[in-house]
């Protein structure tokens, strides 16, 4: 039986934090058991937002090495760069050609800027994000895409560019579905917004034990005094406890919080040691890999070795149906 392909990306545009790690790292390794796993770190990407050379590497790297802390077998899953496979920007091109500027205008982040009056300050980058963003996916052949919720509609506009292109030229891309993990949509950040570096209210992942305990005691909570009974449902770290506890023990906390004499502090305590136990033993894995940045760039280069043979092969397939000489060797 052949398995489905997923596929993502992640921007390398900071040191990974805990809602990449619940909303993507975490279900895009998961599916390594049941489909052939394609993820790749978005480096071209995070060009339209950064303009660090040192802190693109560095960040690069922190994204790899989190992957394969969190479990990403580099023998059974492809890792690997975005930039290491340049057809990508090839078949961006063809799919720009087949793309409307009204599907653009509507992207989410143009129409934010537009909103904003700030239009003009965009980068053609930025609005291209979606483009790029199909290619990345269209060119591996994509089943399914494991996506945060504020991805989908990049995910649909895959789907459209994909379907302009066959429509014109035959059936020479795959259409590929989201996947959102229904559970974990958005997760909350220290201030109880979506958790996201430009909020500044992230929790990196493998932060060392002591800043772990100092960030999770200082998520935001209400001031109801100890004694008084709490409604979990809403609390910042209630919130933040179900993704790492079992359900016996979300139970548990939900019942101390509704029965009084159980105050934050305690949460923040159970919350910090659940926490602990689920990535504490994947911290050691993610300091020798980042220790080791030329067995890293090993496993990338490889990982391209076979993305590149791949994406080589649908870009033959689109180039023929285009009208295209085959590719040059
Ligand atoms: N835009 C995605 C994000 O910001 C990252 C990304 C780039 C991606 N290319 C992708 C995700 C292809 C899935 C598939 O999170």
């Amino acid at each position: 039986m052949t398995r489905k392909r997923s596929l993502s990306g992640i921007k390398p545009t900071g040191t990974p934090h805990l809602g990449n790690y619940f909303g993507m790292i975490e279900p895009a390794v998961a599916l390594q058991e049941t489909h052939e796993a394609y993820y790749f770190v978005a480096d071209l990407h995070a060009l339209t937002t950064g303009r660090d050379p040192a802190r693109l590497r560095a960040s690069t790297h922190e994204v790899a090495a989190t992957m394969l802390a969190a479990g990403l077998d580099p023998a059974r899953a492809t890792l690997f760069r975005q930039s290491d496979v340049p057809e990508v920007m090839e078949l961006a091109w063809h799919l720009g050609c087949v793309t409307g500027l009204g599907l653009l205008l509507r992207a989410h982040a143009y129409k934010a800027a537009e909103q904003e009056g700030r239009a003009n300050e965009i980068s053609f980058g930025t609005f291209a994000y979606p483009v790029l963003m199909a290619a990345d996916i269209l060119l591996y052949d994509a089943d399914v895409v494991p996506v945060g919720r504020d991805q989908v509609q990049h995910i649909e506009m895959a789907q459209d560019m994909a379907g302009h292109l066959n429509a014109h030229y035959g059936p020479v891309l795959r259409r590929p579905e989201p996947l959102v993990r229904p559970e974990v949509q958005t997760i909350v950040g220290t201030d109880g917004r979506k958790m996201s570096k430009s909020y500044g209210n992230t929790i990196d992942v493998y932060m060392p034990p002591k800043a772990l305990r100092k960030a999770v005691m200082g998520i935001k909570t209400d001031s109801t005094p100890v004694e008084e009974p709490k409604e979990p449902e809403g609390c910042n770290v209630f919130q933040l406890y179900q993704l790492v506890a079992t359900p016996a023990e979300v139970a548990e906390m939900a019942a101390q919080y509704r029965a009084g004499g159980y105050g934050y502090g305690h949460a923040k305590q159970a919350l910090y040691e659940a926490l602990e136990r689920r990535v504490g033993p994947q911290r050691e894995a993610y300091t020798k890999l980042m220790g080791d940045p030329a067995g890293l760039e090993d496993i990338l280069r490889d990982g391209a070795s076979r993305a590149r043979v791949v994406a080589r092969g649908v870009l033959e397939r689109v180039r023929a149906g285009i009208g295209l000489p085959t590719l040059p060797r």
